[in-house]
């Protein structure tokens, strides 16, 4: 297909990027290359560079094509995981004795593997509230950092960060800032665009979608960094397989609409519970009390994301309850899946931060809203509170 994608809108590349018709069958969906090596025609005489699997494959191309044309980036790379993207943009790029300014509300898996894996390696490791220009200046007057790691909205805290004033911010000291942009989707926020020098994905969530498939991404503009970024992946194996690519690939042809439909009902949700008594905070940036509501307004476009955390007036025992009371939100980690989820950050996703300035409270959950009936969605949560009283 020779249609210039940098011309269409998302939906568009979405759907065509990468994805051109099988050449001998005319098949309409690309075939799913489901093979560990390729036939070579004599020695070291490969077919179009294909030689094995961990190295490339068809369908992880077809899936990296698309997810780069839908991000607005030169270069994606598909990995097995978020946090196997994480680990191999980090470890290919930093060296012992470099430093990480981090955000003191992130997943607690990265923190997990910064500060358990990295640091050991030689790595200092910083944190600050990454949302507070001010913090973030001061710290960079202090330390030479090679990166600033942002997660804007942030988990599970929905903490917002402006991605631009921090990306001219850092890049004014030469540090480069990496935005994980898992919550809000390549359909809402692009943050290349806005500065960042990196993308990362856990595609597990809204890009895969459907919670059948764990996966993870780089997308980056930078033709040293992206090669230094392949060559530990393909040297370590940090390759999704081809199955899991495939499912990654239908997933971000439906991402559009998933993710309006996830936003609005999130924030319907957000807006019904920030009127009950049991509820002493909807934490939601979508919401025009939210601290960062501004700044969200101006770099998400289409909605605010389907994730809603609220803390609960009654405390950690009432947290508890509320996860476990609800019928239709599944009590389970994850998020970005069609289905409603329901979790107790403190003791399931972030049990790896307690006891670090990256503790969450106790009486937070976190809700993935999900794509059914929003008036059910909301039922639901109000049956459950009712048994939390
Ligand atoms: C914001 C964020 N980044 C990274 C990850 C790690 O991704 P994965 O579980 O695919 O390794 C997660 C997982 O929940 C996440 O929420």
């Amino acid at each position: 297909m020779s249609i210039d994608f940098t011309a269409t809108q998302l939906a568009t590349r979405a759907i065509h990027a990468g994805q051109e018709p099988d050449p001998i069958t005319g098949a309409v969906v690309p075939p799913l290359y489901l093979t560990s090596t390729y036939k070579q025609d004599g020695v070291g005489q490969l077919r179009h560079g294909y030689d094995y699997t961990r190295s490339v494959n068809p369908t992880r191309d077809s899936f990296d094509t698309q997810l780069a044309a839908i991000e607005g980036g030169k270069y994606a790379l598909a990995f097995s995981s978020g946090l196997a993207a994480i680990d191999v943009l980090l470890r290919s790029t930093l060296k012992p004795g470099d430093r990480v300014l981090l955000g003191n509300d992130v997943y607690g898996g990265t923190y997990r593997l910064l500060s358990k894996v990295f640091v050991p390696w030689g790595i200092g490791l910083d944190v600050v509230d990454i949302s507070d220009y001010d913090a973030v200046s001061e710290a960079l007057e202090g330390a030479d950092y090679a990166y600033i790691w942002v997660e804007t909205p942030s988990n599970p805290m929905l903490r917002i960060t402006d991605i631009e004033a921090t990306a001219e911010l850092a890049h004014r000291h030469g540090t480069k800032i990496v935005v994980d942009n898992t919550f809000a989707s390549p359909v809402l926020q692009h943050p290349l665009e806005l500065g960042a020098d990196a993308v990362v994905y856990s595609t597990t969530k809204y890009i895969g979608g459907h919670s059948d498939v764990v996966g993870g991404a780089v997308v980056l503009n930078d033709e040293e960094v992206r090669d230094q970024v392949a060559f530990l992946q393909n040297s370590a194996g940090a390759v999704p397989g081809a199955f899991d690519s495939w499912l990654q690939t239908r997933g971000l042809k439906t991402l559009e609409l998933r993710v309006k439909r996830h936003s609005a009902n999130a924030l319907a949700v957000a807006e019904h519970l920030a009127g009950l008594p049991e509820v002493e905070k909807v934490l939601y940036p979508g919401l025009e009390s939210h601290p960062g509501h501004e700044i969200a307004a101006r770099q998400m476009h289409g909605g605010f994301g389907g994730v809603v955390s609220v803390q609960l007036a009654g405390g950690r025992e009432a947290a508890l309850k509320f996860a476990e009371s609800t019928e239709i939100f599944t009590l389970a980690e994850s998020l970005g899946g069609v289905e409603s989820l329901i979790e107790h950050p403190a003791a399931m996703t972030h049990a790896s931060v307690a006891g670090t300035t990256l503790q969450v409270p106790d009486n937070l959950i976190r809700l993935s809203v999900g794509i059914e009936n929003v008036d059910d969605l909301i039922a639901d949560l109000d049956q459950a509170l009712e048994r939390v009283k």
